[in-house]
């Protein structure tokens, strides 16, 4: 459980906490106008696109549309947690320690065990770790040794030998204090009728660690051929794999990341950093999930998959593109030849080799994939992979993109591309491209501006505070999103802490946009401003009910057209009035 602070406390930290002072930590700044300005930290850049707003303790990316406060900013460069920020922060600016709050004991006995149960593992994974040094367990180091890898990076990654004994572990961490039960449930030691061991035997040892740098869980190697090959902790109140990826411990200080690369074991992991690759993680030996890719969507733009060539591995490849876009993360695809994973293909071609493999895009991965599935040489075969094709288009958004895969099709199959066009079309009508579609946060902000213009031109009037306050309500906005930021302002929140509660990212996109495009002007020019865009949405909600009105007439009868045309001619009369202020 996260820990909870008093709500005085945090304004103190927000209060203290200069945005100014700590970016200057990680970028150089300069200073124009009221803003601070630098390269951007979030994406790569030659100019400087990165505003730090000090009056609104804000940034803004003009360029990638990052966005954040105080807070936000800390969590982003230090890959903090809210709480963590805080704290780090609070110390940064000296802010003295929060004030303990009143716990719910229960939570209190839970907090405490998993920490007993942290505690625990840490323990063993120190314990593992040592006794890959001594002579008795040489056959674990000389294993490790014999994958290549070296001493630095079974250090870096703690790498360990369980001894070939029923209860090392056990005796070791029992003179320390842990209970059997509590060593149970880390599932360190087994108990079974009378008799009690150590889980983990004549095995080398994998500590998997958190993001915050806790061992939670293992992973077991057999040394050779023993089955099963790895033997993994059992799930527990501080192990779910479903939560966690390993590797992610070592992404934690890395900083603009072109990608991820997800791979599917832990050796893959190591031997990639080992030749200087330290961008991969792998999952736990389950499929993807859509929590773990939560987990680590924000350390990269784009998440490359790198699974095993065999069958098995593409087969779970599709699967994990399909939850990377279920997430709204871009990904695309490496592929290694047959029986061949990435570890094995570092270590027979190098770094270079692995940079030198092109992965293939999402859409180009799955049409190769079904083509692998068909016997184009047969005609029948040939026209269902059409079909099949065709419809994988519907994934694509960029009308070029879709031009250059029904190309694609239309050589491999030899049908025209016209015909390919007119059956993509097919089932594609009413879908929502953009809902599925990836797309970057530049994007969404931009979408929501070209949408509602007014809408958003209003809501920064409104925020630089210069409006008599009941010219605008919450009703003026349609924009959902909009709306939600308007409604806050009109209630007196600050814009520091609306970005705070913008927890989705296209919501927080278009709040930091909003923010940091607030009109230059007085209170007058302002006024007028904001009528102006009143008007506008005004005619614009007048011309769409016009519209709904004209489509409706066609199933009415004679009476009923009547009364709408009436209703039509006031609101179009009521529009010309509002069209006609314009005019001046
Ligand atoms: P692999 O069999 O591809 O493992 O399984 P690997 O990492 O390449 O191992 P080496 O190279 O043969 O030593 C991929 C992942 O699946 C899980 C592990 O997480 C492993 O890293 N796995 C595999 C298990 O949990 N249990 C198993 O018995 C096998
Ligand atoms: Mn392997």
């Amino acid at each position: 459980m996260a820990p909870r602070f008093p709500s005085s406390w945090v304004d103190q930290v927000y209060a203290a906490a200069s945005i100014v002072e700590l970016a200057q930590g990680y970028l150089p700044l300069q200073q124009r106008g009221r803003r601070h300005w630098g390269l951007c930290p979030f994406h790569n850049e030659k100019t400087a696109s990165f505003s730090v707003n000090p009056e609104l303790n804000l940034y803004y990316c003009f360029g990638c549309k990052a966005s954040g406060n105080v807070v936000q900013f800390a969590m982003e460069m230090e890959k903090l947690s809210y709480p963590e920020a805080l704290l780090y922060l609070a110390q940064r600016f000296n802010v003295p320690p929060p004030p303990v709050l009143e716990e719910d004991p229960l939570e209190e006995q839970r907090r405490s065990q998993r920490e007993r149960l942290l505690e625990a593992t840490r323990e063993a994974a120190l314990f593992y770790h040592e006794q890959l040094w001594l002579p008795e367990n040489s056959d674990a180091l000389d294993y490790l040794h014999g994958r290549g890898l070296d001493d630095a990076t079974i250090r870096r990654f703690g790498l360990g030998a369980s001894p070939d004994d029923w209860d090392r572990l056990l005796s070791h961490l029992s003179g320390k204090g842990y209970s059997l039960e509590e060593l149970q449930l880390a599932s360190l030691i087994t108990l079974r009728e009378s008799s009690r061991y150590d889980t983990f035997r004549h095995r080398v040892m994998f500590p998997i660690i958190n993001r915050y740098g806790q061992p939670i869980g293992f992973g077991a190697r057999a040394l050779g051929d023993a089955q099963p090959k790895y033997l993994n902790s059992a799930e527990s109140a501080i192990f779910n794999k479903r939560y966690h990826v390993y590797g992610i411990n070592l992404l934690r200080r890395q900083r603009n990341l072109e990608q991820l690369i997800l791979v599917e074991g832990y050796l893959d992991v190591i031997s990639l950093s080992q030749a200087g690759i330290r961008n991969a993680v792998a999952t736990l030996g389950t499929a993807l999930t859509r929590e773990q890719v939560r987990l680590i969507k924000n350390y990269a733009p784009e998440i490359w998959i790198a699974y095993d060539g065999d069958e098995a591995g593409q087969t779970a490849a599709l699967r994990a593109l399909d939850v990377l876009r279920a997430e709204m993360v871009p990904a695309r695809v490496l592929r290694f030849p047959e029986g061949q994973d990435p570890d094995d293909l570092v270590r027979q071609a190098g770094a270079e080799g692995f940079r030198a493999l092109r992965p293939l895009p999402d859409i180009a991965f799955r049409l190769h994939r079904l083509e692998g599935e068909h016997d184009l040489n047969q005609d029948e075969e040939k026209r269902r992979f059409a079909v099949a094709a065709c419809q994988l288009l519907h994934l694509v958004s960029e009308p070029v993109e879709v031009d250059h895969y029904l190309g694609r099709i239309s050589l491999k199959t030899g049908i025209a591309k016209d015909v390919l066009a007119q059956q993509a079309r097919k089932g594609r009508q009413g879908q929502d491209l953009t809902a599925q579609a990836p797309s970057s946060a530049k994007a969404r902000a931009e979408d929501f501006t070209q949408r509602n213009q007014s809408e958003f031109t209003l809501a920064a009037l409104l925020a630089s505070g210069k409006l008599p306050k009941d010219l605008v309500t919450v009703e003026d906005f349609e924009d959902s999103h909009i709306r939600s930021i308007a409604q806050a302002l009109l209630l007196g929140r600050s814009p520091v802490s609306i970005m705070e509660d913008a927890a989705d990212a296209s919501l927080r996109a278009l709040a930091g946009e909003l923010f940091n495009r607030l009109p230059d002007l007085d209170e007058e020019g302002s006024l007028a401003a904001a009528e102006d865009c009143l008007r506008q949405i005004r005619v614009s909600r007048l011309g769409r009910r016009i519209e709904e009105l004209r489509a409706e007439l066609k199933a009415q009868n004679a009476e009923e057209q009547v009364i709408t045309l009436q209703l039509i001619a006031q609101l179009r009369e009521e529009l010309n009035k509002q069209s006609s202020f314009q005019v001046h």
